[in-house]
This record gives C-alpha cells, sequence and structure tokens, in this order.
C-alpha cells in the first residue's frame, strides 16, 4: 500500500471508530442512559451473538475479561451485567476510549492490540469482536490475546470472513480473511477452536434495542451529517453492509482457548 494509501485507510478508520464513536457517547448524554448499551454495540452483533460467546467460553462472575479493539465499550458492558466479568478495555482510538470512559466505567487503556501493555497471563479470558478484520498481521494480533490469558483460557472472537476469492468492494482498512486462512491463523497461534458458528443463525436484536440504537445514530446524523467524516464513515458502513448482505462477507463467532503448551 503506498503512503498516501495508508494515510487514506487510517483516516477512514478515525472517522469511523473515534470521531462517530464521540459523536455517539454524546448523543447518549442527550437522550438517556438506556440508549448506551445498543449505541455502543452496534459493531458487534446481537445480544444472542454475546451471549453464544460467553456462555461457550464460560464467563462468570469475577471473570477478568479483556477486550481488545473493545470501540466504545458496549460489550464488555453487556458482559459486565448480565455475566458478572470484570472487563478491562484496550481499544486504540482515544475517542472510544473517551466515549467508553463516559458510558460506562471500566478500566480501559489506549492501546493497539498488536503491542498490549499487559503481562504474560493477566486475564482469565479475552475476546475481540469485529477487529480481526482490520488487522494485516492477524497472527501477531491472535498471539497477543493469547499471551495475555491464562493457559487454557478462553478466547472468543466475531471475525467477518470472506465468502469469495475476491470481494467486488474492499472496504478501506479491512482485511477479511477466508475461514480456512482464520483457521489456519488460530492454529498457528496455539488457539484451539471448541465452537463456531454463523452470526446470521442466531436471533437478531431484540426490536426495542434496535430503536435505541437508531435513535442514537438519527441524533448523530442530524447534527453531523453534513460533516465529510460521519459521511466517510456512513459509506464505510454501508459498503460492509452490502457485503455482508449479499453473503459475500460472514460473521463468524469462534469459542476458541489458548492450548497449555
Ligand atoms: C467494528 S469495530 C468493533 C468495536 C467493538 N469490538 C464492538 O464490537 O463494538 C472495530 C474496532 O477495532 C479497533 N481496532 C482497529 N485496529 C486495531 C488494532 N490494531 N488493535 C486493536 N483494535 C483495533 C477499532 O478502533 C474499532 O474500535
Amino acid at each position: 500500500m503506498s503512503d498516501s494509501a495508508s494515510e487514506e485507510t487510517s483516516e477512514s478508520m478515525a472517522d469511523e471508530f473515534d470521531t462517530v464513536a464521540w459523536w455517539t457517547a454524546t448523543a447518549v448524554a442527550e437522550l438517556g442512559e438506556d440508549h448506551a448499551l445498543p449505541a455502543a454495540c452496534r459493531g458487534s452483533g446481537s445480544p444472542a451473538g454475546l451471549d453464544w460467546l460467553a456462555r461457550s467460553m464460560g464467563l462468570t462472575s469475577g471473570t477478568r475479561l479483556l477486550d481488545s479493539g473493545a470501540g466504545v465499550g458496549g460489550p464488555a458492558e453487556y458482559a459486565a451485567r448480565s455475566y458478572g466479568v470484570r472487563p478491562t478495555l484496550a481499544e486504540p482510538m482515544e475517542g472510544a476510549c473517551q466515549a467508553a470512559r463516559r458510558l460506562f466505567h471500566h478500566p480501559v487503556v489506549v492501546s493497539d492490540g498488536l503491542a498490549l501493555p499487559f503481562a504474560d497471563e493477566t486475564f482469565d479470558a479475552a475476546w475481540s469482536l469485529g477487529v480481526l478484520c482490520t488487522i494485516e498481521d492477524k497472527r501477531g494480533y491472535l498471539a497477543q490475546l493469547r499471551r495475555t490469558v491464562v493457559p487454557g483460557g478462553p478466547v472468543g472472537l466475531l471475525v467477518y470472513t470472506r465468502a469469495v476469492d475476491e470481494l467486488p468492494d474492499q472496504p478501506d482498512g479491512n482485511a477479511f480473511p477466508s475461514r480456512e486462512e482464520l483457521l489456519a491463523d488460530l492454529r498457528a497461534t496455539g488457539l484451539e477452536v471448541l465452537d463456531e458458528t454463523p452470526l446470521a443463525d442466531l436471533p437478531g436484536s431484540p426490536d426495542d434495542w434496535d430503536a435505541a440504537a437508531d435513535r442514537v445514530e438519527e441524533v448523530v446524523a442530524r447534527r453531523h451529517g453534513d460533516d465529510e467524516r460521519w459521511q466517510r464513515a456512513q459509506a464505510q458502513q454501508e459498503t460492509i453492509g452490502g457485503l455482508i448482505g449479499d453473503g459475500l462477507v460472514v460473521g463468524v463467532l469462534i469459542s476458541a482457548r489458548r492450548t497449555k503448551n
């Protein structure tokens, strides 16, 4: 990738994951607390998906859970409320970290998932939702998740996979692996797959959940719809939504565990 292409890529990633993340937290403040969780989970699929992952990973009260690439912190908050886990969030975008701090009150570290600032075996479990498909060095990223959980500890992933060899549209900053490439990367980094399911096989979000997230998006669009950063983020989301709708990109939930050696 040329320097100007990579600058463009990081610009569109920053629009979506940094600027819009902060605008989202501001809109929640206007609409009320009950909008926080649905709005902050928009990047990661349905409550049913989070439940599937939490149960297959055996998350339970007191589990020290790392959420790498945590975004605005919705999934971590969901796991804390529903399963009593103690989450720590790591996320490279400052705006998303500030939004997560403002909406929920878990520890948040501004950090690249390729260089996590935690000692080996700090966590009982780790998950990473919708992040691997934005990373070129997938094995380096998975190795960091493996390193920071205890031996035998669960590692959960939501990965958007490429169902065809070539995509008609390649959204900036995304590198979707095929399912086979993903399984090979997991094997190579010492993560044993215990279970997997396509996200689409699980129930969608409840209507009131979707409606709350929609209201937050409407406020953000009303305030910032003329801003080219909102327009770039929107175009990016529409491209990815189109690929998923056409079945060319498929969301897969993976429950894995760190092998003991
Ligand atoms: C689709 S969003 C998902 C956010 C959140 N996990 C969720 O499910 O709501 C992808 C996230 O990956 C983060 N990300 C991108 N590159 C990353 C990296 N190198 N390390 C960790 N996170 C990264 C982005 O900043 C963004 O917050």
